[in-house]
């Protein structure tokens, strides 16, 4: 089965064709330079942006995939959680097309594709090795879910943040030091050379709900850190900690709540997507901690928000029968655990 992925949630306008588990194409128009002056996405600007590029990253996909919009066997299309302007134009594109060519519509949740991203590749290359059931880390700029994934559309909701997203998380702190958005790449890039046990940054444990996730209170420890030890007078040198430590306070948490619920549900397999699953120190701790446990992983590329991960959840719901008709909707706010209602 052949599938176009339409991805238009945040501020990535992307469109991809996939085929089985295979990535014939994967666009990605990214809005970077509309959002730098503001320090994070402004809804309005991105939607707009995206109604510049969608056409043309739809065909771009199409041909890059060297692949008629003919002989294509569904149109999947991300339908929540996200900004809600951009989703309405990744939806009235593909709901245009899969009505002017009498397609399977399949609306999709924007996690469930993250999830699936360690599941894809190039034609090239051999099989990831992926299976469920296993542990899910979601970790993105609006998410930060722990779920048990025992079969594809039947998610376990463990644990989630309670307030900041872990992307948001660095998001906010690079804001702090005055780096640019998106604060992931930007803070790991500082921290390179950092010592991560240079400042003991707190970590919000939450024995009693034990895997979920609170990063308000190490954001405020940033703050009151700058306050005290203002940026202009730090060198550059104990700039590169302060990154290091406040990442590594970020990581240490994501890291040990995921491996700890993987022995509570006894599960052998610890899959980690969304964009700060590029993060190169998360990946490090992961390794270093997982032992027995392996570690299913997006490439670097399909961290962040693609249009080929839509798909492949598309081919998915599409196998089991599941299609959206013609008056799928967009769901901006649309809990995960409610894909568990459509599953079979
Ligand atoms: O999944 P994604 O592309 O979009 C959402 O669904 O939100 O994730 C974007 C988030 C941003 O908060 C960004 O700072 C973070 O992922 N991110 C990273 C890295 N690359 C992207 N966080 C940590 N380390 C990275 N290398
Ligand atoms: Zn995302």
């Amino acid at each position: 089965m052949k599938i176009l992925g339409i991805e238009t949630s945040c501020d990535e306008t992307s469109a991809a064709v996939v085929e089985q588990e295979i990535v014939h194409s994967n666009v990605v128009q990214g809005q970077l330079e509309l959002h730098a002056a503001y320090g994070g996405v402004v809804p309005e600007l991105a939607s707009r942006a995206h109604i510049t590029h969608i056409s043309a990253v739809v065909a771009a996909a199409l041909r890059q995939a060297n692949c008629e919009a003919r002989a294509l066997d569904g149109i999947a299309v991300t339908v929540g959680p996200g900004l809600i302007g951009g989703l309405l134009v990744g939806l009235t594109v593909a709901k245009g097309m899969a009505i002017a060519m009498a397609k399977p519509l399949i609306g999709i949740h924007h996690m469930e594709g993250h999830l699936m991203s360690p599941f894809l590749r190039a034609a090239h290359e051999p099989m990831p090795g992926c299976d469920f059931p296993f542990v899910a880390l979601l970790v993105s700029g609006g998410h930060t879910l722990l779920l048990y994934a025992q079969r594809f559309g039947h998610y376990q909701l463990l644990g989630q943040t309670r307030d900041d997203a872990a992307g948001e998380a660095f998001d906010k702190g690079a804001r702090m030091l005055g780096l640019p958005y998106p604060g992931g790449p930007s803070i790991a890039a500082l921290a390179m050379g950092g010592d991560p046990t240079a400042i003991r940054f707190p970590r919000a444990w939450l024995d009693r709900n034990r895997f979920d996730f609170s990063f308000s209170g190490l954001k405020t420890s940033l703050r009151t850190h700058l306050l005290n030890h203002p940026l202009e007078t730090t060198p550059p040198q104990a700039q590169r900690d302060l990154a290091a430590s406040y990442q590594e306070a970020l990581v240490d948490i994501l890291a040990s709540k995921a491996l700890a619920a993987c022995r509570e549900v006894g599960s052998q397999r610890l899959l980690v997507a969304g964009g700060v699953g590029a993060n190169q120190r998360l990946r490090t701790l992961l390794q270093q901690r997982a032992e027995r446990i392996q570690l299913l992983v997006p490439p670097l590329p399909l961290c962040t928000d693609n249009g080929a991960m839509i798909a492949l959840a598309g081919l998915h719901r599409l196998t089991l029968g599941q299609q959206s008709d013609w008056s799928l909707n967009v769901r901006p706010r649309w809990p995960i655990a409610e894909l568990n209602d459509h599953s079979s």
